[in-house]
């Protein structure tokens, strides 16, 4: 008896030293944990109806409300966040090839240098758990396989889109596929078990965990064309939010359409149908996010039991927002309204303050410099990086190379509207434009300048919804910076994406806002620059396409007109838009490839499994008729519908 009380009070002590060691060995860099969704929107209230992330994200940390994709389709959102750059550096400007896909991202070379290996270089262990981006498939998984992992699951294509049909390469390794199980909530076992892995070590962390949902579904019918649905809930929430509706905001299926460019004009009121089966699809997404969101309880205990919360970030994005019959709109992304664009930015951790809401202007190119500055690895961020710190916590606010005051661009380059579900549905005007978004205390505008010619302005101070464009009766002192603005965003690089204004005037160091350039002292300056526009309503980035280039930019550059011979035309009204209006022609999945895919089963329902079992055990490999047979998905539309 007393041998096993002395017993039990050494086993009590030991383990008291123990937790001390710990404790002391705790590493001082913060370990930091991303949560990051899939066409998750910020203005459509969806972040209510996940309580997990309220409790331990909202409540515990700061949403920052102006933060933004600055392409609206997952594929090139996330190469820019991945690079710290906006896509026109990028030139990931597509979902697909030839300007898209994981194939162009490694051949530009782009996986040679980017957030991960960079985070490696701070001294950081590096995880990734989830879809990366776009045609990374069955095929191309290893060839190369992803940079800068320590650890690596990622699905793969074409089965990214399908809820049911969970497949996955972890480490570079032969995809295999977990059997009737739930996509998310295999993300979830999976990112549980990688905290636990960290649990005895004390390298500081960087777990992405990128779960596919609220995604529509996407999968490949029987008849071998692609089919779109909307987002595939658990079967255990199958049954949630019955009498849920998309929120009718002012701009929801308005009355009159009030957007005036050509890709917003024609769009005719949904019916009552269809606003039904809108309703239903955002019903679908709330409930696709229900699985993410007890992630979500699971991972934050985690941490907790750990005893690693206090040290740890926790922040929650989306690669893009979405909307659902905003305008008149079919379900999509893509176009530059704020529902599309303004995504979910929520942090939590060291220094950053709980329960509040932030007004500070970022974006996603944004978020790489950010997170080596919280890893004290500011020195592995490249130059060339477009993006800057965010003042998170108060250490961050005196970083050296700040964010971008109150401006930056959005663009886009399509010639047809993707629009998910709904194929089918009346090709509009091109999707081919550059925005700039201008928000500060005082002022909030958008300003778009589209590849038709079209300009478009919103005060968003007065006009949340975007339901006025104001350009036609704007004075044209604001409308003059906003062009010259404009200009330098549109094609901006590193520090001038930061500071547009030294490129403005360079002379006047002072300038630093709007404000300060609305000035009438600078509106002779303003009336030599030239207005920017497209010559063409291309589907990719050609600079050339996109005059004038900063150093010709003023109207009464003689070396401009020499060395541009017959391009004048920049001067006077928008040149010939030429406007391919043609969606690609598809071929269907001939038989063989279709019974290659149907290797791999398709449950209606997903079973579900404890996250206490193994689920390893649902692990089937990938046949390898199927690895080996390569596959031109995107000549079947595999990326087309807007992935
Ligand atoms: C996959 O799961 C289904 C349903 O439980 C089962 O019938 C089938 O045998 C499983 N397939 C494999 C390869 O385990
Ligand atoms: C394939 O089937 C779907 C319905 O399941 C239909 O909408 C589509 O037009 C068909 N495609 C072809 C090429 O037959
Ligand atoms: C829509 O336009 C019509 C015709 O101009 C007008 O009578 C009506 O009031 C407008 N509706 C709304 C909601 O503005
Ligand atoms: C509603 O609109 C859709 C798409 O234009 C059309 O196919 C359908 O027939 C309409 N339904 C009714 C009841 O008008
Ligand atoms: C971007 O990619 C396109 C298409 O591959 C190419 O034509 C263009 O030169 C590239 N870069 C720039 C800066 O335009
Ligand atoms: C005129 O263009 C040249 C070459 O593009 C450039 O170096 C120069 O700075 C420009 N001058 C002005 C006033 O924009
Ligand atoms: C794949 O298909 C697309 C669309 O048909 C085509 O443009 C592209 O050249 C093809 N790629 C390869 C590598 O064959």
């Amino acid at each position: 008896m007393k041998f096993t009380i002395i017993g039990a009070a050494l086993f009590l002590l030991q383990s008291f030293l123990l937790t001390e060691a710990k404790r002391e060995a705790t590493p001082s860099k913060p370990n930091i944990l991303f949560i990051f969704t899939d066409d998750q929107d910020a203005k459509l209230d969806s972040i209510d109806y996940m309580p997990n992330l309220q409790k331990y994200l909202v409540q515990q940390g700061t949403i920052y409300r102006n933060h933004y994709a600055t392409i609206s389709v997952c594929c090139p959102s996330r190469v820019s966040l991945l690079r710290g750059q906006y896509a026109h550096n990028t030139n990931i400007t597509d979902v697909s090839p030839p300007y898209g896909g994981y194939a162009r991202f490694s051949r530009l070379g782009l996986g040679d240098n980017y957030l991960p290996i960079w985070m490696q270089e701070a001294g950081y262990s590096t995880h990734y758990i989830g879809k990366l981006m776009n045609e990374y498939t069955v095929n191309n998984y290893n060839n190369p396989k992803p940079k800068g992992f320590d650890y690596q699951d990622q699905l793969v294509d074409p089965f990214t889109y399908i809820y049911n049909t969970a497949v996955f390469s972890r480490n570079g390794e032969p995809p295999v596929y977990y059997n009737n199980t739930y996509q998310t909530d295999v993300i979830h076992a999976k990112a549980r078990d990688a905290l636990k892995r960290q649990r005895d070590t004390d390298k500081p962390f960087f777990l992405w965990v990128a779960p596919m949902a609220p995604h529509g579904q996407f999968f490949i019918g029987d008849n071998g064309s692609i089919e779109t649905m909307p987002a595939v809930p658990a079967t255990r929430h199958a049954n949630l939010f019955k009498d849920v509706k998309i929120p009718r905001n002012p701009n929801f299926n308005p009355e009159n359409q009030t957007k005036t460019a050509s890709f917003w004009k024609d769009m005719e009121r949904l019916n009552d149908t269809i606003v039904e089966e809108l309703d239903e699809a955002y019903r679908d997404r709330l409930r696709a996010l229900q699985a993410v969101d007890e992630m979500i309880g699971s991972l934050f205990e985690e941490l907790e039991e750990q005893g690693k919360l206090d040290n740890t970030y926790v922040i929650y994005s989306a690669d893009n927002g979405y909307h659902l019959g905003q305008h008149r709109s079919y379900p999509g992304k893509c176009s530059n309204i704020e529902e599309d664009i303004n995504v979910p930015f929520i942090v939590r951790g060291p220094g950053i303050e709980k329960g509040k809401i932030s007004d500070v202007v970022s974006s996603h190119h944004d978020i790489a410099p950010t997170l080596l500055a919280l890893a004290k690895g500011d020195e592995y961020v490249p130059d060339w990086v477009d993006g800057g710190v965010i003042p998170l916590t108060k250490d961050l606010e005196r970083h050296p190379k700040p964010v971008a005051k109150e401006s930056f661009a959005v663009e886009f380059w399509a010639t047809f509207n993707m629009a998910e579900n709904y194929p089918s549905i009346k090709i509009v005007g091109p999707n081919t434009y550059k925005t700039v978004r201008v928000i500060s205390d005082n002022y909030n505008y958008m300003y778009s300048v589209w590849c038709t010619g079209e300009h478009e302005l919103y005060n968003l101070k007065d006009d949340p919804y975007e339901l006025n464009n104001i350009y036609g009766n704007t004075h044209i002192q604001l409308r003059s910076r906003l062009d010259a603005l404009i200009i330098v965003l549109k094609a901006c690089r590193a520090d001038n994406c930061r500071d547009p204004w030294r490129i403005i005037h360079p002379e006047d160091p002072s300038i630093k806002t709007l404000e300060d350039a609305l000035h009438e002292k600078y509106d002779y300056h303003y009336t030599q620059f030239q207005k920017f526009t497209f010559g063409e309503c291309e589907n990719h980035y050609s600079a050339s396409n996109e005059l004038p280039h900063i150093g010709s930019h003023f109207i009464n550059n003689i070396t401009y007109i020499h060395t541009n011979s017959g391009s004048q035309a920049v001067f006077s009204a928008p040149r010939n838009q030429k406007r391919d209006e043609t969606k690609p022609d598809l071929k269907s999945i001939p038989e063989d490839i279709l019974g290659l895919l149907y290797l791999i089963p398709k449950p209606e329902q997903a079973g579900q499994f404890s996250l206490d079992e193994d689920y390893e055990k649902h692990s089937v490999p990938v046949p390898q008729e199927l690895i080996d047979t390569h596959i031109n998905w995107s000549e079947y539309g595999f990326y087309n519908v807007g992935s």
